[in-house]
């Protein structure tokens, strides 16, 4: 179990005059829609709880206006709670005085704004700079580092523009070098790749997938578009109207969407796209490694199937079958089940359905799925995954 990293308890966060007096309401039972008619006070937030893990990718989603940028604004205290706490590294954020929390913001946990939030009057390598001038990291370092987060988001020669130069995608990726030169544990980013290209976004998303690897950072994303969600997400919340409507992996979202409102969404993905074969894999029935021909004959016709997969020191080398077998015995063959096996393709963990599609179809064997080290972790047969594809044209057509 990874360590929890932030944990909101209870938000409730109610724009207007008397927040306070609008909270017993809503206490009491009152809706957004009520409380704004009525009472002219905005419910933000109701009741929000969540943990994210230490490491992981958290999304968060929703339609415009359910209350994406208000959630995350309480993370670095830009926004109060009405009711609740927030708690990073096991301190309340609403504890802290005004020196700690300028430590806070310096060194824990940076943002890049759905708005950019550059400053106009510095070039670029110096905006991106700020952070560690902040922190007090001498000239020549900082700028350093600057124009090194530049080079990694694709703004090489661009250091010494200003930001009113640069176009929105661009200045987007400023905010993003920013970030990430500041080198805090907590990143937030507020629709950081919205104003991208499709193109641009998507290595983009790849590039910050990368580095997440690299750099184990906890990262707090919001989109409002499910694909995106679902590439780049450990795991996604869905705001509606300021209420949590679900929290669950990618898996957890597509296959088994909490209520209307997650459906709609889902239905506009492209599920074989999103979908990996872990979530439609199976044990493998039948592993061999140092069984003689004869034996290895005996315990796939014992279990009744055709083939099984061979492994060396836990390490996949490929399938035999039940003929290969047979004539192996007849031949009186000194091969190991090793030499015999046939390198059949694999696939990874992370393979999506509509990766894999190719190398199943016409194949009447499952394509094994094995990670780098070699190990075998699953199986998936050619069935499961145009299952896995037919039941999305049922969804849609339906
Ligand atoms: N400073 C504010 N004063 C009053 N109401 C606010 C304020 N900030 C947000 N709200 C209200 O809170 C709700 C949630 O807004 P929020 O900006 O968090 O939505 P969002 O999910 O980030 O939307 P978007 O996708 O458009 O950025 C909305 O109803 C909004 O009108
Ligand atoms: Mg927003």
């Amino acid at each position: 179990m990874s360590k929890i990293k932030i944990e909101v308890q209870n938000i409730t966060k109610i724009f207007g005059e008397k927040p306070q007096e609008a909270l017993a309401k809503v206490k009491a039972g009152m809706g957004k829609q009520e409380l704004l008619e009525q009472h002219t006070h905005t419910l933000g937030l109701h009741n929000i709880s969540l943990n994210i893990e230490e490491g992981e990718i958290f999304v968060i989603m929703g339609l415009s206006g359910s209350g994406k940028s208000t959630l995350i604004r309480h993370f670095n205290r830009l926004i109060d709670p009405s009711d609740g706490h927030i708690i990073i590294d096991g301190e309340d954020v609403m504890e802290m005085d005004v020196k700690q929390l300028e430590d806070f913001r310096r060194r824990k946990i940076s943002m890049v704004f759905q708005s950019f939030g550059l400053m106009p009057h510095y070039t670029v390598v110096d905006n991106v700079a700020y952070a560690l001038e902040v922190r007090g990291v001498k000239k020549a370092e900082r700028i350093a580092k600057a124009t090194e987060w530049l080079e990694t988001v694709g703004l090489a020669g661009y250091e010494n523009l200003y930001p009113r130069q640069l176009s929105g995608g661009q200045q987007q990726r400023v905010g993003l070098a920013r970030a990430l030169a500041a080198d805090t544990d907590v990143i937030l980013m507020d629709e950081a790749f919205s104003a991208l290209d499709p193109l641009i976004r998507s290595q983009m998303q790849e590039q910050l997938l990368e580095l997440q690897n690299r750099l184990q950072k906890t990262i707090v994303f919001i989109t409002h578009d499910l694909s995106e969600a679902l590439r780049i997400g450990s795991r996604i919340a869905i705001l509606k109207d300021g209420e949590l409507s679900q929290i669950g992996t990618p898996e957890e979202i597509l296959l088994n969407p909490s209520d209307d409102y997650v459906r709609e969404f889902v239905k506009e993905v492209n599920r074989a796209s999103v979908l990996t074969v872990e979530a439609i894999m199976r044990k493998p029935r039948l592993c061999l490694e140092n069984e003689t021909h004869q034996e290895a004959l005996t315990k796939i016709e014992a279990v009744g199937i055709e083939w099984g997969w061979v492994l060396t020191n836990n390490r996949y080398q490929g399938m035999v079958t039940r003929a290969q077998l047979k004539k192996a015995i007849a031949e009186n063959s000194q091969e190991t089940l090793a030499q015999l096996a046939n390198n059949s393709v694999v696939v990874t963990q992370s393979t999506t359905v509509e990766g894999a599609l190719p190398s199943a179809i016409g194949n009447k064997y499952p394509l094994p799925v094995v990670d780098q080290n070699g190990k075998l972790w699953g199986v998936v047969t050619p069935d499961s995954l145009t299952r896995a594809i037919e039941k999305e044209t049922d969804e849609v057509s339906s």
